[in-house]
Order: C-alpha cells, then structure tokens, then sequence
C-alpha cells in the first residue's frame, strides 16, 4: 500500500481513458475494532480475520478502486499495539488508503504509528486533514471527544472546515466518524444534535458538498444533513441489533459488514454496498446462460435496440 505509486497508477487510468476525470471509485469500510495479534473481541468476534478478508475482497474488485477510506474506530483501545497490527492487515491493499479517529481511536497515537505513511496526514492538533489529487476532493473530520465515546466538533475543528470549503468549490466528500444526524438508536442518539449544528450550517452555505459519509453505528443508514446526504457504512468487525425508539438495549451480531462503494459519477456520487465473493466469475449470468454478455444486453433491449 504505497501512496506515492499507486497515485501514479491513477494518472495513469485517467490517460488510458480507462477512468476518467467523471468516474472515480472510492471503497469505504468502516469500525475495523483491531487488538493487539491474537485478541479476541468480547471472546467471540475475530476483527483480525474479518478486516483481512475484508482486505482480500476489495483487491479482488474490477474495476479496482480508486481510495479506501476507513472511517474510524480503527482499533478497540486506541493503543500502539492496536495500531500496528491494523497497519499490518491493510498493508496488502493495492490502492491510496486514509483513516480518521473514530471513539475507540487515540489521534495522538495515529499521528505516531502513521507517521511513516500517507494513511492520516493531519498535520495540526485538528487532526483533521484534506485530499486534494483526486477528481473529487475528501475532507477528513475529527467528532471524537477525549474521555467519552460521544461526538464532538469544537470551534477548532469547525473554523479548520470552514477555511478549507472556501479554498475549493471542486465537488467534495466530507467523511467523519459519528452520524451527523439523529439516527433513532437510542445507543447512538445519546450524544443529541447540538453538537453538529455548526458542521451543518457551514455545509448549508454552501454547494459543493455532495455527500458525507461515516459509520458508528455498526449498521448501514442513510439520512442527510439538512440537503446533503449521509451514507453510514456497517462495521467491519461486527454488527449491532438495535430498536428503534424504544429503550432497549442493543446487542452485537459476529457478521463483518460488506464494503460500501462510493462512486463518483457526473459530479455526484451513487452509493451502495458492493460484494465481491471470490467466484465471482465463475457465477457470471454469462458463464451460466452459456450466451455471451453482448447477447444477453442485446436480448434484454428487445425491440428497443
Ligand atoms: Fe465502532
């Protein structure tokens, strides 16, 4: 996983015409809750394995993807070890990979585990940072809070955005790691609302933010930010069961979340979950039917071709 190269392997799509300028494809996996080698999480969920063969699918993906953007809650304890061993597992991936601080993560101890990469170039106590070198730009937001798992998004953070968003009117992604929306799980609304009016304001004033995006939550939503939509990703390492407006409390499911795929088209994105099992040739409609892919679009057209 090497920025610098892979960055080049871009360009080089954006020539062959292959990608172009209109159609880049970001991956987003989110809440990865990596230990220390050989942990187990809550004795029953192996957030090593899902992450690694998480990892093995979005490689296997065609086209590959342009970006991967993991959107916190990178490890369970915010420690080195945690860290290191995440860094380990995403290492095979073949594309530019970012990451933001999500309410298990330390930025502090990011900043020196990822200093010999490009994965979290935050460079001031924000932590907080932006890509600029695709079609679209990313924004990367910090919601965490010192000492408590609720999100926050102080003056700081806040004036940090609003410089950035006037510097560019390119279209943008914001990505950060709590909702900026209520949700109606009780676990994750317990934070309130105050606490992104001042992210949704800003945003509001302007028009080039296309999407945001976040996870958290441990399941896929999608809501929106007064007129911008929010698409929340599963988690890698485990999913939770949640009520909706009753106070129950919730539980946690052994099911690794499927990667979502952003896909930056016409100056917008389309989002969705995206398998890619690795038979997935082998169980083509094409290979199946015994008729070429042509055929079949031709036959699927009928009178209208
Ligand atoms: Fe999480």
């Amino acid at each position: 996983m090497t920025f610098r190269r892979q960055n080049k392997n871009f360009r080089h799509y954006l020539v062959k015409g292959i990608i172009t300028a209109n159609m880049t494809l970001l991956i987003q996996i989110t809440d990865t809750h990596i230990l220390p080698p050989g942990e187990i999480l809550y004795d029953e969920v192996d957030t090593a394995l899902h992450l690694s063969e998480t990892v093995q699918q979005i490689n296997r993906m065609r086209p590959l993807a342009d970006v991967v953007m993991i959107t916190g809650d990178l490890v369970e304890q915010g420690d080195t070890a945690g860290y290191e061993h995440f860094l380990e597992l995403i290492r095979p991936l073949k594309m530019p990979t970012y990451v933001i601080p999500g309410n298990h993560d330390n930025p502090k101890v990011m900043t020196d585990v990822f200093a010999g990469t490009s994965c979290f170039p935050s460079c001031d106590n924000t932590f907080q940072y932006a890509v600029d070198d695709l079609p679209f730009r990313i924004l990367a937001l910090n919601s965490c809070c010192t000492g408590s798992e609720l999100p926050a998004f102080d003056e700081n953070r806040l004036s940090w955005l609003k410089k950035e968003l006037g510097q560019s009117d390119k279209p943008t992604l914001i990505a950060l790691h709590h909702p900026p929306m209520l949700t109606g799980i009780e676990l994750v609304d317990m934070g309130g609302s105050e606490w992104f009016q001042g992210l949704k304001s800003t945003v509001a004033e302007t028009n080039h933010v296309k999407l945001v995006i976040c996870g958290h939550c441990h399941t896929d939503m999608s809501g929106r930010m007064g007129s911008v939509p929010v698409y929340m990703a599963p988690a890698t390492a485990h999913q939770l069961v949640a009520t909706r407006g009753l106070t129950i409390a919730p539980a946690a499911i052994n099911v690794a979340g499927i990667p979502v795929l952003h896909h930056f088209i016409d100056d917008d994105f389309v989002s969705g979950s995206n398998q890619w099992p690795a038979n997935a040739d082998d169980i083509r409609i094409d290979k199946k039917s015994g008729r070429s892919w042509h055929e079949l679009k031709q036959s699927m057209m009928g009178s209208k071709i």
